[in-house]
């Protein structure tokens, strides 16, 4: 069933959900007209399954397609660099419009090349995994990462619009999946308790990757992000409790310098991290950080680390977005479904949460 939400904010856009990605070059040519530039920003994996049918839908325009190598890394600084060589050779200019087609790393890249190519130019994202799908194309945060830190060079630039074809997800590996899972259990420890029980009671059907509890989960999980992002969509109030478990994941991605670590595996492992710092605060019951670490481990994400160093990861932490006058802010759950900011949060109770998790 196709569905459309609009998402607030200084720019409102709407995300168009279970729609055909060779359906979008018709509803371009109805909003934007006949005639046009279209840039599509892709991988070269994501180009192999889903370019043709997304070119055949656009033959009427003049396109390019560009494919960038399928890494976080190229989350880079160079990479936007030869982007624009590439986006120029193919006349591309203040009229042209880029497709961000391929999950949030494609969509972080782009959409900030899309928010600085000669000051800024249109934008539509095609999420392809379901991370990307229930989060990062929802909000207009886009990025690119330095190895100081993650996504440390960024803005909000929202998009034109989101298109979402659900059927993109059938060919999405299953750890790419979980990834995804690590987000909708972030959203609901951050706003959403039955949306956390939903999940719970539906491990074996999420395992079985059912569509339609897939879907149900998918919808659930958009309608937090989208909730809090047309409240606050700049991060001045509670959008910056989506950021829960990221200040620990962010620097285990930093600290493996961006490979090693997906996204996802990072959220997961630090949401338990600041979990056991909640707990230790008396935010959690031991009942709601063993619920909470079950959760993870039953969908087979990591929940521990091995040989990373606390005060390396401290030091990554130093250097986070968040952070305000030299204090480190840190998202805390309380209980399950809601979540608080600390801006108190001591070294030394960090490299315990840290220790905490190290097996
Ligand atoms: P990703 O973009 O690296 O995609 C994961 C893998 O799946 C890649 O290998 C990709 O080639 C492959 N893939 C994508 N779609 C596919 C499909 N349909 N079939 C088969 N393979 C497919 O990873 P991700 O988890 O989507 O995104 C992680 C990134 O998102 C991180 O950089 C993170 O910082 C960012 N993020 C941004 C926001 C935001 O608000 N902007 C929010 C959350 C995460
Ligand atoms: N992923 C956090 C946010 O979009 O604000």
């Amino acid at each position: 069933m196709r569905q459309r939400i609009d998402v607030g904010g200084s720019h409102g856009y709407p995300l168009f959900l279970g729609v055909p990605l060779e359906e979008l070059g018709s509803y371009l040519e109805n909003r934007y007209g006949a005639k046009g530039h279209y840039l599509v920003i892709t991988n070269p994996i994501i180009a192999d399954l889903y370019s043709e049918k997304l070119m055949e839908g656009l033959k009427n325009f003049r396109t390019d397609l560009i494919t960038v190598p399928d890494s976080e890394e190229e989350k880079s600084l160079d990479r936007i660099s030869k982007l624009t060589e590439q986006a120029l050779r193919c006349r591309a200019d203040r009229d042209t419009m880029v497709l961000a087609l391929g999950g949030g790393v494609i969509g972080d890249l782009a959409g900030f090349f899309a928010s600085i190519f000669v000051r800024g130019i249109r934008y539509i994202h095609i999420p392809t995994t379901l991370l990307a799908q229930i989060d990062s194309s929802i909000g207009g945060k886009v990025a690119v990462n330095h190895p100081s830190g993650k996504n440390l060079l960024g803005s909000f630039y929202p998009p034109q619009a989101v298109w979402t074809d659900y059927s993109t997800l059938t060919t999405l590996p299953w750890e790419e999946i979980q990834n995804g899972l690590a987000e909708t259990i972030k959203h609901a420890l951050v706003a959403d308790s039955m949306l956390f029980e939903f999940i719970e009671d539906h491990t074996a059907d999420i395992l079985n990757r059912d569509p339609k509890i897939m879907k149900e989960l998918a919808m659930r999980s958009m309608a937090v992000k989208v909730k809090i992002v047309t409240e606050d969509e700049k991060e001045k109030g509670n959008r910056i409790l989506l950021n829960l478990g990221h200040s620990f994941g962010h620097a285990l991605e930093t600290d493996a310098k961006y490979k090693g670590v997906s996204h996802g595996q990072g959220v997961s492992i630090g949401l338990v991290a600041i979990a056991n710092l909640a707990f230790e605060r008396n935010l959690l019951s031991e009942k709601q950080l063993v619920r909470i670490v079950d959760l993870l481990e039953k969908l087979g994400l990591p929940t521990y680390i091995t040989d990373s160093d606390p005060q390396s990861l401290l030091q990554h932490m130093l250097v986070d977005k968040k952070n305000k006058a030299g204090n480190k802010i840190l998202i805390l759950p309380v209980g399950i479904g809601k979540s608080s900011i600390a801006t108190d949060c001591e070294d030394e109770e960090i490299v315990r949460a840290w220790k905490k998790i190290m097996k």
